[in-house]
């Protein structure tokens, strides 16, 4: 088995499954013209977060790492009417690039993009009592990947699920003596949550058309 056939079968799940509506066909091409790295959720996995949101029933989702907010389409996808997405963004560029994606989605009135580094971001949030969110999607720079999901604990709901993307990085993950500060960060991760009574988890390994990775799934307890 190899990236070939990995993304063959990306392929045609997306293709039955995952299909793209103009929309999500248009952010892509828009991203990719910008120059932006398409380094996106694929279709499964965008299919996967929204089915994820569609089975909490959720109302309300934090999102760190817009990019040119291909998954943020997804998720807010699974939101009814009058509910509310909230996505971080740190690069204005990328953040210009997801405005339009998500406009021309239709999104605007549940979509809140907010520019600024996560980290600075969640005080004025916090402030405005923002929270709490059902979902919360850790997708941006993966050294604070522990960081943000302490934050997500606090301000996801009991019953909610927090989600972080690019936990294993091509098997990275299991290299106990790796000095890679991004490494050290999942690793970290595991060990923060499995020392935390407030939250249960697993992490699943994924392979497809963005190689070797894994998502970590977590459900608030109730
Ligand atoms: N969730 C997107 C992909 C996000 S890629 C999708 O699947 O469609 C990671 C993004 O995190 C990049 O756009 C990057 O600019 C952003 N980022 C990096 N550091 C950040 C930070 N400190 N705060 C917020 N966003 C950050
Ligand atoms: C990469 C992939 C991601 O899913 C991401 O969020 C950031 C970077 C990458 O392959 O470099
Ligand atoms: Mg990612």
């Amino acid at each position: 088995m190899d990236h070939e056939t990995w993304s063959a079968v990306d392929d045609f799940v997306s293709r039955t499954l995952a299909p793209h509506d103009e929309a999500l066909t248009a952010a892509v091409r828009a991203s990719e013209e910008a120059g932006l790295p398409a380094i996106q959720v694929s279709p499964p996995q965008g299919k996967l977060l929204h089915l994820l949101a569609r089975a909490i029933g959720a109302k309300s989702i934090l999102e760190f790492g817009t990019l040119g907010g291909y998954s943020t389409i997804w998720l807010a996808r699974a939101l009814p009417a009058g509910g509310r997405l909230v996505t971080l963004e740190a690069e204005p560029g990328n953040a210009a690039v997801a405005r339009a994606n998500i406009a021309r989605a239709g999104l605007n009135d549940l979509v809140d993009l907010r520019v600024g580094a996560a980290l600075d971001l969640l005080p004025g949030l916090e402030a405005e009592g923002a929270g709490l969110f059902d979902l919360t999607f850790i997708d941006a720079d993966k050294v604070h990947t522990p960081e943000y999901f302490a934050w997500a604990l606090e301000w996801t709901r009991p019953g909610g699920i927090i989600v972080a993307d690019n936990v294993v990085r091509g098997g990275t993950l299991a290299e106990a003596d790796s000095d890679d500060p991004t490494v050290l960060a999942q690793r970290r991760l595991h060990e923060q949550i499995a020392a935390d009574p407030r939250v249960t988890a697993t992490t699943i390994q994924t392979v497809g058309v963005k190689g070797h990775d894994g998502f970590t799934i977590a459900l608030v307890e109730p």
